[in-house]
């Protein structure tokens, strides 16, 4: 039977779609990537903003028709979604097989394999205790890949008040450094070169909702990575998202010294207004938050910063917006992900007087893309003339006879292979030319 599993919202979600898709292999299921060709579609869904909800939504209902004209296909829900409105969807789509939260994702070949047998529905929605023991480890990867992306930890104890993550995920629970690094071995021993942690708020990890001073310079996090660090053959470490409120000395030291963490740190903003971050409780000022960005430029000199960031969040005046603007160029983030304020029922903020109007959300939204845009032209015009070490990753989607790869900076650079060259090679490439997304080089010695 054939799979087809759809994904939505951010990398935890991309990392659990490939185990679902390992675990579902191993069982005998073959994964395909058409959705027409599919006797059974997963959707895996994401509830950050309302508008991802939707698309999924309405992509399920759509199925219903579907099923009228194929009554054997499968359809199921995992993911955020799924956790949160279970019930729901279940009570809402009819024709919906299975719905499983992320607390169960482990149980899934188990639940398809049930359903195949005896199509009946599901609802399974508790969190076991084996969901960061049992299963993120030990999935195989692809042979096509390079990179991976390892679950460090879940859950988020920060509550923010526009964030349903809290609600939808549970608190943080952190896997064993043991347990990490035998994941990261055998992913190496697989051929991956790069592994990318991920956690809802990684740079927590380990502390599970252990209180710690603003002041102390204890980072479980700094150990994981500084142990990372020692695996032969693994060439890259990246992570996502980290809060800025566990940025301390040890973990800027981390970042500086380990030799295979790249130098591009994702540090998620939210807003530069010093009024909105206190409403939103991120508990930094915009001070503090330039302060770890300026350790940071002091000790790595090319260093580059990405983030996330929200508009329009409630109450949010032109003089707020104004500051993150400000902000934004003054880090001069190469990458920002810009989202604009989607009220979460549940959620403190969605309660807040003085929401935006649309069209505002709108025009802050468009002249944030606006100043990345020019800030990335003129980054990656400044990279041409230069060289940097990139990640072979094969050939390129667009064009055969090309291959692509990444900086350590994350940015994609296209160029003419060699002959001896094998994807998961470290080549250095000398950037020639760029466009406002890629740029394009030559291998030197
Ligand atoms: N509205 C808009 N953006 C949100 N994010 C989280 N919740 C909301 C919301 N209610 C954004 C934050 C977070 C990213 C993953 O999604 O910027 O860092
Ligand atoms: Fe949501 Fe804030 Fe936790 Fe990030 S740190 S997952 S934004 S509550």
């Amino acid at each position: 039977m054939k799979v087809y599993i759809k994904t939505y919202g951010c990398q935890m979600n991309e990392r659990d779609s490939e185990a679902a898709a390992a675990m579902l292999t191993e069982q005998g299921y073959e994964m395909t990537e058409r959705e027409d060709d599919a006797d059974i579609l997963i959707f895996n869904t994401c509830s950050v903003r309302e508008q991802a909800e939707n698309k999924a939504i309405g992509k399920i209902g759509i199925l219903q028709r579907l099923k009228r004209i194929k009554p054997d296909i499968f359809i199921g829900v995992m993911g955020c979604m799924a956790q949160n409105r279970g019930q729901e969807l279940l009570d809402k789509l009819p024709h919906l097989d299975f719905v499983i939260g992320t607390g169960k994702l482990h149980m899934l070949p188990e639940i398809v394999n049930a359903e195949v047998k005896k199509r009946h529905r599901e609802l399974q929605i508790e969190d076991d205790v084996s969901v960061l023991t049992g299963l993120g480890a030990h999935y195989k990867v692809s042979k096509e890949k390079v990179s991976a992306f390892i679950a460090i930890m879940r859950g988020c104890n920060r509550f923010c008040t526009y964030c349903i993550v809290p609600y939808v995920r549970g608190r943080e629970k952190s896997r064993t450094i043991p347990d990490i690094m035998q994941e990261a071995r055998e992913l190496v021993a697989n051929g991956i070169k790069e592994i990318c942690l991920l956690g809802q708020n990684v740079a927590a990890y380990g502390l599970d909702g252990k209180a710690v001073s603003p002041d102390s310079n204890y980072s479980p996090f700094a150990e994981l990575l500084t142990e990372l660090n020692k695996i032969d053959g693994l060439a890259r470490i990246r992570f996502t998202s980290p809060h800025p409120a566990y940025f301390n000395d040890t973990l800027i030291d981390a970042i500086a010294s380990l030799s295979k963490v790249c130098k591009s740190v994702h540090l998620p903003l939210q807003s530069g207004s010093d009024r909105i971050l206190k409403l939103m409780n991120r508990n930094y000022t915009s001070a503090q938050y330039m302060e770890i960005v300026n350790k940071l430029k002091n000790k790595v000199p090319k260093i580059t910063f990405s983030t996330d960031v929200i508009v329009a969040f409630p109450g949010e005046t032109e003089e707020d917006f104004n500051a993150t603007r400000k902000i934004m160029n003054d880090v001069g983030f190469d990458n920002a992900y810009i989202f604009k304020y989607s009220p979460r029922k549940g959620t403190k903020a969605a309660d807040m007087p003085d929401q935006v109007p649309q069209k505002t959300k709108e025009k802050r939204n468009q002249l944030l893309l606006g100043d990345l845009a020019k800030r990335c032209a003129k980054h990656n015009s400044e990279m041409v003339g230069h060289s940097y070490e990139v990640l072979t990753e094969g050939p390129s989607k667009r064009n055969a006879e090309k291959w692509s790869g990444r900086a350590s900076n994350n940015k994609m650079v296209i160029f003419a292979p060699v002959s001896s060259l094998e994807k998961g090679d470290l080549v250095n490439v000398a950037i020639k030319r760029c466009t406002s997304m890629t740029l394009f080089g030559q291998i030197v010695d």
